[in-house]
């Protein structure tokens, strides 16, 4: 069934995956973008798209809550400095009072499993303080821990746009991590942002055919590519010094490195029989695999153009 979705930050690195999945989906599609967004380009195409483009700033209470009365279903994709901006989206969904569902923008680690190093705890307590506000104004929500967006990461981890011949392994390589295409975590999170079984509820995407290691994403790598790379291990002493010593908030992404690479945060809690995995909730639809996301990269390199690691 046809559900009218309202995307906050659809013109970013993952947003704009997610309107155009739900637009393919058959869903109606709201874009609020800011008056002076530099995504243009992108706007137009969704316009030939059919979305439905709304100008205006989180601030604006009135606009927002008039907009929101069209909608059935909201997700937030905004970047992660506004993480705390979306309590203007609570409030003026508290007002209009009709929202079926609310996803915020989380979209990575399982923040209410995981405890991380203190710059990565401070994002993700942000992401916490949203999901509290959410279930204290009683809106029904569903919670995306996508874990890695796939491109992102793999452009990061073995830089496959540059001539090189030497890889970085945070800490020792073994630990598991899950990997997941954007596209699929954006066909996935409007699937299941519609979906009565995920109301109120954490989804984890953490396919089977998506968890690897660095080590062994690299042994595949070469597999692909025919070349042979030097493994340059950044010792997790390194890195835990690193996480100490950086200003805010270059300390941000290498506390990430260490909760993901090293201590392997995506896959070190249980998924008990009351979570939600979201590989399981869809017979006809599957992940693309570390493999077929390796694939693009020999053809086509996808560059990611997201905050923290670009
Ligand atoms: N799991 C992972 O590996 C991973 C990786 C990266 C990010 N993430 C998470 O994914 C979510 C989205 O991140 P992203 O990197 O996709 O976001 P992004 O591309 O950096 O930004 C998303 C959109 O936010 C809007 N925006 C930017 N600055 C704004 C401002 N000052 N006020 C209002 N709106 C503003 C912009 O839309 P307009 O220009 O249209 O207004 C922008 O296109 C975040 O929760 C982030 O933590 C997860």
């Amino acid at each position: 069934m046809e559900s009218n979705i309202l995307i906050f930050g659809g013109t970013g690195y993952i947003g704009k995956h997610m309107v155009k999945a739900s637009v393919k989906l058959g869903h109606p599609t709201y874009v609020y973008s800011r008056p002076n967004s530099t995504k243009s380009d992108l706007l137009e195409e969704f316009q030939s798209l059919g979305v439905n483009i709304v100008r205006g700033g989180l601030d604006e209470h009135e606009k927002i809550v008039s907009l929101l009365k069209e909608v059935d279903v909201v997700i937030s994709a905004l970047a992660y400095p506004q993480v705390l901006d979306q309590l203007h989206i609570i409030e003026a969904i508290n007002v209009a009072g009709n929202i079926k569902r609310f996803l915020p923008s989380d979209f990575g680690c399982e923040e209410d499993r995981i405890s991380v190093l203190p710059p990565f705890q401070a994002f993700l307590d942000k992401k916490k303080r949203i999901r509290r506000a959410i279930e204290a104004a009683g809106i029904p929500y569903t919670y995306v821990s996508a874990n890695c967006f796939g491109a992102y990461f793999v452009n990061y981890l073995l830089r496959p746009r540059e001539k090189h011949d030497d890889i970085i392994v945070y800490g020792n390589g073994e630990a598991k991590v899950v990997l997941n295409f954007e596209e699929d975590i954006a066909m996935y999170t409007i699937k299941v942002a519609t979906d009565p079984r995920t109301c109120n509820r954490v989804v984890v995407f953490r396919p089977p055919s998506n968890v690897v290691s660095q080590l062994e994403l690299i042994s595949i790598w070469e597999k692909k590519t025919g070349q042979n790379f030097k493994r340059v291990h950044a010792s997790e002493e390194e890195i835990l010094i690193l996480a100490k010593t950086l200003p805010d908030p270059e300390n941000i992404p290498v506390s990430i490195l260490h909760s993901v690479f090293v201590k392997g945060v995506t896959m070190n809690f249980e998924l008990g029989d009351n979570d939600i995995e979201a590989s399981r909730l869809y017979p006809d639809m599957q992940f693309a695999t570390v493999e077929q996301l390796l694939d693009v990269f020999l053809h086509d390199p996808p560059k990611s153009a997201s905050a923290a690691f670009a």
